[in-house]
């Protein structure tokens, strides 16, 4: 049998997510031809197949335009079943939809509450033999819930057949990291504990939760972008070469890195959050969530052992930029060591893509020794995708190619990492809006400060930033 899906059954099609990326992204599949296969949306909404269709194109003309051609393909394999997730007369009428599918991928764009009622009920449909679950995140909300999502779905699933999607994953500047590291000699000379005195990776945010405080509020930084977008950084950044690039060796690899990470202590993150934060709407009046957070991490691996990684994320920052800075340790001071700064590479990842080097040279025009930081610049892209990261990813769980997905022991590994500090116990501190968040994040300042990263028209500034 072929071994990509049949049939692309989508829970939670009239929801937020597929307005804004699902439906895009499957008409650039389309564009692509990596989507030709039906398309049934699922959804208690009291839709019909035309109203269904008419969300559809609304949700490509607001979100990067409907293509008059690609969506007169999409429509004609669009399919709709509304129905509530805990009926099994929902399963019954899609699995009328499927009759003719022999590989089906479900894809739960949905709360991860009702994961458990779908996968449940998906015996009803006859349509779980050969079949590929593709979950949304958040993938549960701490190392409890996460084991027991696990457990539901792999009572049904082979892990083989779970695709646990985390959007970073499909970016082309993400897995561009694991690509210039390995594709270079360079980088394996000074990649490691004896020359990297510390990482920052920063993921800022210069908007609010926009109009999403209802979700934000039960999840807050850690959980939404932290324990899994800027893992997966992380884990490009410190990972060992694989062995092979087969989806297996290459998640042994990451899993290895978090294995290497002890779990974090309250002294180790700061927690903040935005003034205004708590007059959202969906927002707890007397909220303890955190919109800011900054971790420091160590991985106690032989390359890694010693070298601080530090993780800072939050909303209603000075601009939006994922960027990550890897200093070097300074060179013996045989020059005046005055303005001496350290050797640093940059990798910006969006939104625009950048790598850079950042040097010492000397000042031109002067006799004395006087030195000054220049930035070597490697790579620049105005923009960072060519191909969005969910088209990317949907076409890749489609295709049963599970490389660019969490498996089960990275995501319980992860969860472990973060969850003695989940608790609201945790210290709270305040910030003004645009800024780079509340003071006290001084305290877990690394070695030579914490990098604010610049705007992409001046990345000069970003070099002295460093
Ligand atoms: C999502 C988070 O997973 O990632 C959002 O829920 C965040 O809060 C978003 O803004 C960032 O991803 P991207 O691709 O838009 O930078």
């Amino acid at each position: 049998m072929d071994n990509h899906s049949d049939a692309f059954v989508f829970f939670g099609a009239t929801g937020d997510l597929a307005y804004k990326k699902i439906f895009p992204a499957l008409q650039a599949m389309l564009k692509r031809g990596s989507l030709n296969v039906p398309v049934i949306g699922v959804a208690k909404a009291g839709w019909n197949l035309d109203q269904f269709k008419a969300r559809a194109l609304d949700s490509l003309e607001k979100h990067g335009g409907a293509d008059p051609e690609a969506f007169r393909k999409l429509s004609s394999l669009l399919r709709y079943v509304d129905g509530d997730y805990g009926d099994p007369a929902t399963f019954e009428a899609l699995g009328r939809e499927l009759q003719d599918s022999r590989r089906p991928a479900h894809y739960l764009a949905i709360p991860p509450a009702t994961f458990e009622s779908v996968v449940e009920n998906l015996k009803h449909c006859g349509c779980m033999t050969n079949a590929r679950m593709i979950v949304e995140k958040p993938f549960g909300r701490d190392l409890a819930s996460a084991r027991h999502l696990n457990k539901v779905l792999l009572r049904k699933f082979d892990e083989k057949d779970v695709f646990r999607i985390d959007h970073y994953l499909g970016k082309r500047p993400v897995n561009n990291l694991v690509v210039f590291r390995f594709a270079n000699t360079f980088m394996e000379s000074f990649w490691n504990r004896n020359y990297v005195e510390s990482v920052q990776i920063t993921m800022a945010e210069d908007f609010g939760v926009q109009g999403r405080g209802a979700f934000y509020d039960q999840t807050g930084t850690i959980r939404d972008v932290i324990q899994n977008h800027l893992f997966q950084v992380l884990c490009n950044l410190a990972m060992e070469p694989p062995v092979r690039t087969d989806s297996e060796s290459v998640r042994d690899e990451k899993a290895k890195v978090l294995k290497a990470i002890p779990a974090l202590n309250e002294k180790d993150v700061i927690r903040g959050q935005f003034l205004g934060y708590r007059e959202e709407k969906g927002v707890a009046p007397d909220s303890k969530t955190e919109t800011f957070a900054a971790l420091k991490l160590k991985v106690n691996s032989w390359r890694w052992q010693g070298v601080p990684f530090y993780i800072r994320a939050g909303k209603q920052l000075p601009l939006t930029t994922t960027e990550i800075v890897c200093r070097l340790r300074k060179p013996p001071a045989i020059f005046p060591a005055e303005g001496l700064t350290s050797n640093y590479l940059r990798m910006r990842i969006s939104p625009d893509v950048a790598i850079a080097m950042g040097m010492t040279v000397m000042v031109g025009g002067e006799t004395r020794i006087i030195t000054e930081p220049v930035e070597m610049v490697a790579s620049a892209q105005p923009t960072a995708e060519h191909m969005d990261a969910y088209e990317k990813v949907l076409s890749d769980a489609l295709a049963g190619d599970a490389t660019l997905f969490a498996r089960e022991d990275y995501v319980e590994e992860a969860w472990r990492i973060v969850d003695p500090v989940l608790g609201k116990g945790t210290p709270l501190h305040f910030y003004e809006p645009q800024t780079w968040g509340p003071p006290a994040v001084e305290q877990l300042s690394p070695p030579g400060g914490w990098h604010n990263p610049l705007t992409a028209d001046n990345p000069a500034k970003s070099a002295r930033a460093a």
